[in-house]
């Protein structure tokens, strides 16, 4: 990364106090500036900009200085200890959000259960329930200050309906608070490859957001394949490379039983990198969400069941 000139930490130190220091986080002036008046307007009580622009210096991110972190619609709490939502996230919630929430197909009458795995904040939970009408949701997380954190944001965004099980979902397969029906699985399990983890992650993150919250393989995608597919009508979960995609499309088609009933999809997010692998069981409630969501990503690999049943309605 190349390093910031002293004529720029001149140029900043003199436009405002402290906005120099915003600089080693910023890396340009134009953003430096934007950060600088996001404190200025938000910063919680009792703190000062000198105070705030020293933290950051010091690499703290800005979340956790302003405690919050706009999530679609909603206004989400963060602090130190649990991950903050990323822009990736929210994005693909909010597009699965806008084409349900806009659907005739979708019943009032005919409740959609969703199950958020590797919850957080409750960030995905929180924004798919907010924008679902008649929808309830339960949220996992192996983390307890992940759990108060989901009982605080849904506090400060009005819900009052929700269950919040603590978990390590890892080694909880048979847990018998899990829901026995799920129409929407979510999750965004950690991703991030060991390997990858010094290479590819700011000082930021490496220094102040939990590994637990990052580090992780294939085996929250086994998980999922072993343990979730037979209680869920359909399945969301994020990914960071291609390879963790791959990894769920091969388990399913190479298994006779699931590969008959689960379709699987691909979607990239708006830098073009994979984002969310995807799935419709060939149940009713699955397939009425296979037709909704048609234009959230591309469907890789068709059910068998779903192919026979399109061939014959030709
Ligand atoms: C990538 S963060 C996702 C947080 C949130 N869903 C979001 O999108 O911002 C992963 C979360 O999984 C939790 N986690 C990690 N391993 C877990 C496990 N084995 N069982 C349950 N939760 C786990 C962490 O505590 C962390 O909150």
């Amino acid at each position: 990364m190349p390093r910031i000139s002293t004529s720029l930490i001149r140029k900043a130190s003199r436009i405002r106090p402290g906005l120099h220091l915003l600089l080693p986080e910023c890396r340009t002036l134009e953003q430096a500036k934007l950060e600088y008046k996001w404190l200025a307007e938000e910063l919680p009580p009792g703190r000062s900009i000198r105070w705030a622009c020293f933290q950051r210096y010091n690499h703290v991110p800005l979340q956790y200085i302003l405690r919050s972190q706009p999530f679609g619609p909603l206004e989400i709490v963060c602090k130190p200890g649990v991950l903050i939502p990323r822009w990736e996230t929210e994005e693909w919630v909010m597009d699965l959000v806008k084409i349900l929430s806009n659907s005739a197909l979708l019943s009032n009458n005919d409740p959609l259960h969703i199950c958020d795995t590797f919850t957080g904040t409750g960030c995905i939970a929180l924004a798919l329930s907010h924008g679902i009408p008649n929808s309830s949701f339960t949220v996992i997380d192996v983390s307890r200050k992940a759990i108060e954190l989901v009982k605080e944001n849904m506090l400060k965004n009005k819900v009052s309906k929700g269950k919040l099980i603590q978990r390590n979902i890892l080694s909880s397969n048979g847990c018998n608070e899990y829901p026995s029906h799920i129409d929407i699985l979510t999750g965004n399990p950690p991703y991030i490859r060991k390997r990858h983890f010094i290479r590819d992650v700011t000082t930021s993150v490496k220094l102040f957001e939990p590994r637990l919250a990052l580090i992780g393989e294939l085996e929250c995608y086994e998980n999922l394949v072993d343990h979730w597919l037979s209680k869920t009508n359909s399945f969301f979960y994020e990914i960071g490379d291609f390879d963790q995609f791959s990894y769920v499309q091969n388990r399913i088609k190479d298994d006779s039983n699931l590969s008959r009933i689960w379709s699987v999809g691909l979607k990239y997010d708006s830098n073009g990198n994979p984002r969310v692998v995807y799935g419709f069981k060939a149940t009713p409630k699955g397939s009425i969400l296979l037709q909704i969501l048609e234009p959230f990503g591309t469907i890789k690999y068709l059910a068998t069941a779903l192919s026979r049943h399109k061939a014959n309605s030709k």
